[in-house]
C-alpha cells in the first residue's frame, strides 16, 4: 500500500461506474488453492481469500480493484483508483489493464526489505508469511492495543535488522513512503484512525490467517475511507519513527526518575 506520494492530479483521475453490492454474495474465507496467485500484500492476499477480488488473485483490473476494496474494506473509489494506478507497473506488459497478485513479488519493484511478515528476498521467500520474521514485528507490540510509536519501533527494527544482516539490503525515500502506508495499514483496515491505534488481537490474526477478523467482532467500516483520512495516520507514523525526542520529554524523565529514586 502506498499512500503519501501521490500526485494531487492523480486524485481526477478516472472513477468507474460503481456496480451494486450484492447482498447475497458468498465472501466466506477459503485459502487459497493449487494454481491460485497470491504475493506478499497480506490485504490483497485476504480480499482473495474472501472473494472481494476473485479468489485466484489473477487478472486483478481496476474495476476488480476499486469494487474489492470498497466491498471489502469501505475504500473509496478515488483511493483505490490512485492505488491500482501505482500497481499496474507489476505487469510488465506495455499498457497492462490488470496484475496477478504474484507478480507483486519482484523484489525492489513493489516489494521491498525490511516487511513486517515477510523474509527479505536476500534471506528466503519474500512474500510467503514467514512467522520468523513476524515473531520479531510483535516484538514490539507491547500491549493489547498497539500505538503508533509501536508500529514505528516495529518499522524501525525490521530495518535496522535488514541494514545489519542483509548486505543487500535496499530502502530508498520511495520505498519509504510505501512503507509508511503499509505500516499504517491495519489502523486504516481495523483500528481507530483518528488516534492511530488497533487492538492487537485483530491484527494478528489478520497477518496470521490473512484472514477478515470478523469472527473476533470486527466489521466493515461504516465511514469511507479516503486519502485524506489516510494521510492522519501516515503524518503521525512518520513523526513516530523518529528516534529523536524534544528535551521536555528528556527532563521529565530525569526529573521523574530522581524524584522515584532520591525523593
Ligand atoms: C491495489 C491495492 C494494493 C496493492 C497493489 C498492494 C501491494 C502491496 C505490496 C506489493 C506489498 C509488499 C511490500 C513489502 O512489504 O515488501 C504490500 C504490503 C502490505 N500491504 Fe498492500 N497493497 C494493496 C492494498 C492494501 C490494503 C488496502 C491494505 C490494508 C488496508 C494493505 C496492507 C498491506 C500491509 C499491512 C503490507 C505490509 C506487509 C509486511 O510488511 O509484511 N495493502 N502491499
Ligand atoms: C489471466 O491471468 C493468467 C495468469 O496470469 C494469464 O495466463 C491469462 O492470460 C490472463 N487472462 C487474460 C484474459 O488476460
Ligand atoms: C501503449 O500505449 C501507448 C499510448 O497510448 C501507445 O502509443 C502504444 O502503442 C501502446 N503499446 C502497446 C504495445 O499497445
Ligand atoms: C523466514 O525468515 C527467516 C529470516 O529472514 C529466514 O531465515 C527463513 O529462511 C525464512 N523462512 C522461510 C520458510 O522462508
Ligand atoms: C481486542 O479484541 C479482542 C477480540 O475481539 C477482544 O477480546 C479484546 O478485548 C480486545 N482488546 C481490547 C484491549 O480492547
Ligand atoms: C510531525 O512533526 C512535525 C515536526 O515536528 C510537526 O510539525 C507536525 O505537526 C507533526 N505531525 C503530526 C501529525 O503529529
Ligand atoms: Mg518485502
Amino acid at each position: 500500500m502506498q499512500f503519501p506520494l501521490l500526485l494531487p492530479t492523480l486524485l481526477f483521475g478516472q472513477v468507474l461506474g460503481q456496480t451494486l453490492d450484492d447482498p447475497d454474495r458468498d465472501h466466506a474465507w477459503a485459502p487459497a488453492g493449487p494454481g491460485d496467485f497470491r504475493g506478499p500484500c497480506p490485504m490483497m492476499n485476504t480480499l482473495a481469500n474472501h472473494g472481494f477480488i476473485q479468489r485466484d488473485g489473477a487478472n486483478i483490473t481496476r474495476e476488480n480493484a476499486v469494487n474489492g476494496l470498497r466491498e471489502g474494506l469501505n475504500f473509496n473509489p478515488d483511493l483505490s483508483n490512485i492505488m491500482f494506478d501505482q500497481a499496474i507497473i507489476a505487469n510488465p506488459e506495455p499498457n497492462a489493464t490488470y496484475f496477478t497478485l504474484d507478480q507483486l513479488n519482484v523484489h525492489n519493484l513493489l516489494e521491498h526489505d525490511a516487511s513486517l511478515s515477510r523474509s527479505d528476498a536476500y534471506f528466503g521467500n519474500n512474500h510467503v508469511f514467514n512467522q520468523t520474521v513476524f515473531d520479531e514485528t510483535k516484538k514490539w507490540w507491547q500491549g493489547p492495543i498497539i500505538n503508533a510509536n509501536m508500529l514505528a519501533n516495529s518499522k524501525v527494527a525490521r530495518q535496522l535488522s535488514s541494514k545489519a544482516f542483509n548486505p543487500t539490503y535496499v530502502f530508498t525515500q520511495l520505498t519509504e513512503e510505501f512503507s509508511l502506508g503499509e505500516v499504517v495499514a491495519p489502523v486504516i483496515a481495523f483500528g481507530d484512525i483518528e488516534a492511530v491505534t488497533v487492538n492487537r488481537t485483530l491484527v494478528e490474526y489478520f497477518f496470521e490467517n490473512e484472514r477478515l477478523p470478523t469472527v473476533l467482532g470486527w466489521k466493515k467500516r461504516e465511514d469511507v475511507i479516503s486519502l485524506s483520512t489516510i494521510f492522519h495516520a501516515t503524518s503521525v507514523l512518520r513523526n513516530a519513527t523518529s528516534l529523536f525526542t524534544d528535551s521536555k520529554a528528556v527532563l521529565s524523565k530525569r526529573k521523574l526518575s530522581r524524584n522515584s529514586h532520591f525523593g
